[in-house]
């Protein structure tokens, strides 16, 4: 996938998937699939480091963990997160942290809300550098909101959101992740754009869909939340393959004389 194949998709109402890569043993496995594109989202803080939100993330991480994907995908379009505050203090900062993403091999950044981030879109898009946007439950400013909550609830709300989605339009955005809003918001949004969106926990009238990986495979025993698909058991399988193993070893039946064993 390319970054033109996103309005293409829109136009030609082919939904967009995309599922979190932070890694990159599951960047091969991606790769190979049929899904369009992969985000190496901040919540790499929470999945693979083990903290209670993203804003522990820092722009080393998240370069690390994009140079580790992109070392695992020849077809797929690789979107960089860019965490917590790295795009906020000034704009010879911001560059510096959308250098390393790109650098590390993303080929387009994402950031979280509109209010003081315009002018920096503007920059980035001019530079060449594509820039997705990504509204509603914003998880950087989780102490802000109070806590991983559905945002756009009520008329003022969703009016303020559609209106924040046409700045970003406006702005150069090439592409929107709306995150926990109600579906009906989200299918207003996404019908008063030429950008497509993309949703989680917004319901199915968006451009698109994104999952953590971690997520959908069921890796993630104890995270339910209404939103979400799991299409595996992964926490299960993956214990069961641990405690064969261990049994195997307990019961010397691993490693097998010939199957497993060098000759003389
Ligand atoms: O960091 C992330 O995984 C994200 C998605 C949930 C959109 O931003």
């Amino acid at each position: 996938m390319k970054i033109h194949d996103f309005q293409k998709k829109k136009l030609n109402n082919e939904k967009i998937t995309m599922v979190t890569c932070y890694d990159h043993w599951s960047a091969r496995i991606i790769d190979q699939s049929d899904v369009d594109c992969v985000l190496v989202g901040d919540s790499l803080a929470m999945v693979m480091h083990g903290y209670s939100t993203t804003v522990p993330a820092t722009i080393d991480m998240m370069a690390f963990h994009t140079e580790a994907v992109s070392r695992g995908i020849t077809e797929k379009f690789i979107i960089g997160d860019l965490p917590f505050l790295s795009y906020r203090k000034n704009q010879l900062q911001s560059m510096e942290a959308v250098q390393r993403l790109m650098q590390a091999g993303a080929q387009a950044v994402k950031l979280e809300g509109v209010d003081g981030n315009i002018a920096l879109i503007k920059h980035v898009v001019e530079s060449g550098v594509p820039v997705m946007g990504h509204l509603g439950m914003t998880p950087q400013s989780i102490h802000q909101l109070g806590g991983f909550k559905v945002q756009g609830k009520g008329e003022a709300r969703a009016k303020d959101l559609l209106q924040q989605a046409r700045m970003l339009e406006d702005a150069g955005c090439f592409s929107l992740v709306l995150e926990c809003i109600p579906s009906q918001l989200a299918k207003t949004i996404t019908e008063n754009l030429k950008i497509p969106t993309i949703g989680i926990g917004a319901g199915p009238y968006t451009s698109g869909q994104v999952l953590v990986l971690q997520d959908m495979l069921g890796m993630q025993k104890d995270f339910h939340p209404k939103f979400l698909k799991t299409y595996l058991n992964g926490f299960g399988m993956i214990k069961d393959a641990l405690n064969a193993y261990h049994r195997d070893v307990q019961q010397a039946t691993y490693p097998d004389l010939v199957e497993h064993c060098y000759a003389e």
